[in-house]
């Protein structure tokens, strides 16, 4: 079986790593083509020039772009994979995305007579390499045993049809992104009031029920240089698509409006490559400016 791959960023590099390093043979393919060339350095694996070319070569395409627009563009452009694609052949789409996007994408490709699995992963860099991800997965039911889904995973739990396994990722993303705001917005008002926020933080940890959150965040958030796992960049997306998904129910959304608001001030003073976890270092370090 000849597996395809599109994009190599942070999570897609670690996921395709995964998959060659246990013997599959890849085709890959990165917008920015550096990034694909450093993966064949590493393993012995093919280089396409565009979506397209990896959807001719192989017969399980994964996808790993960063939000919509990147799958459309990877999908639906000229030399995109839609038009490399044929009767039989899978594409696995992994990104997290808006669950109508996922419906749009499903379509286009079920009239290139080849099948669409959503399967959205839970875990990070880390996991991806060692095949510990959770997948949610969306489609048919039977493409929860594929070899390449299973490689990667330590679990994978059935959701039902597309787009719930999409709809399913962003509402847990919205949980973990809106607390980790909470606590940074606490942070902004103790350091306004000359409390320091590594002091407030075991506070909270040694008198509160909230320990194990606060163990998990208190080195990783207040610290700039923590290695990378979620770009901040991309938790404005994720709460932006969460939002806009519950708006379109008619639902409100104001909780993940409002902490979308929090990361997004954080990308426009530069930390869009960060950890989104950093959002606390940030309003801690917005806080002390208010201090008088
Ligand atoms: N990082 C995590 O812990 C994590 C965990 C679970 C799920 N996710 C989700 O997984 C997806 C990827 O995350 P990531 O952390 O790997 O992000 P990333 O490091 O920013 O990588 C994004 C990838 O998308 C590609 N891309 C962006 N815009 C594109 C476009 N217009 N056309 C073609 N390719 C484009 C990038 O190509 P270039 O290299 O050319 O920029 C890169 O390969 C996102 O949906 C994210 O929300 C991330």
């Amino acid at each position: 079986m000849k597996v395809g791959f599109i994009g190599l960023g942070l999570m897609g590099y670690a996921m395709a790593s995964r998959l060659a390093s246990k013997g599959y043979k890849l085709i890959v393919y990165n917008r920015t083509r550096a990034k694909a060339e450093s993966l064949a350095k590493e393993f012995d694996v093919e280089v396409a020039s565009s979506p397209k070319e990896v959807g001719l070569h192989s017969d399980v395409v994964h996808i790993m772009v960063s939000d919509d627009y990147a799958l459309m563009d990877v999908v639906l452009s000229n030399d995109g994979l839609v038009n490399g694609l044929n009767e039989g052949k899978i594409v696995i789409q992994h990104s997290t995305i808006t669950p109508m996007t996922s419906l749009r994408i499903m379509n286009v490709i079920k009239a290139a007579r080849s099948t669409y699995v959503e399967a959205p992963v839970l875990g990070s860099v880390s996991e991806a390499r060692e095949g510990r991800l959770i997948t949610y997965v969306s489609g048919d039911k039977d493409y929860t045993k594929l070899p390449t889904i299973s490689e990667l995973s330590r679990s994978v739990i059935y959701v039902g049809p597309v787009p719930k396994a999409s709809a399913l990722k962003l509402a847990i993303n919205n949980i973990f992104l809106v607390l980790v705001t909470s606590i940074a917005e606490s942070l902004a008002l103790v350091s306004a009031y000359g409390i320091d926020c590594k002091e407030f933080l075991k506070i909270v940890r040694e008198t509160t029920w909230m320990k194990s959150i606060i163990e998990r965040y208190e080195d990783r958030g207040l610290n700039p240089k923590f290695p990378t796992r979620f770009k901040l960049g991309l938790a404005v997306k994720d709460l932006r698509y969460f939002a806009n998904a519950l708006q379109y129910l008619g639902i409100p959304a104001n909780t993940s409006m409002g902490a979308s608001n929090v990361y997004a001030l954080a990308v426009k003073d530069g930390l869009s490559l960060n950890d989104y976890s950093n959002i606390m270092y940030y309003m801690c370090k917005l806080g002390k400016k208010f201090r008088g």
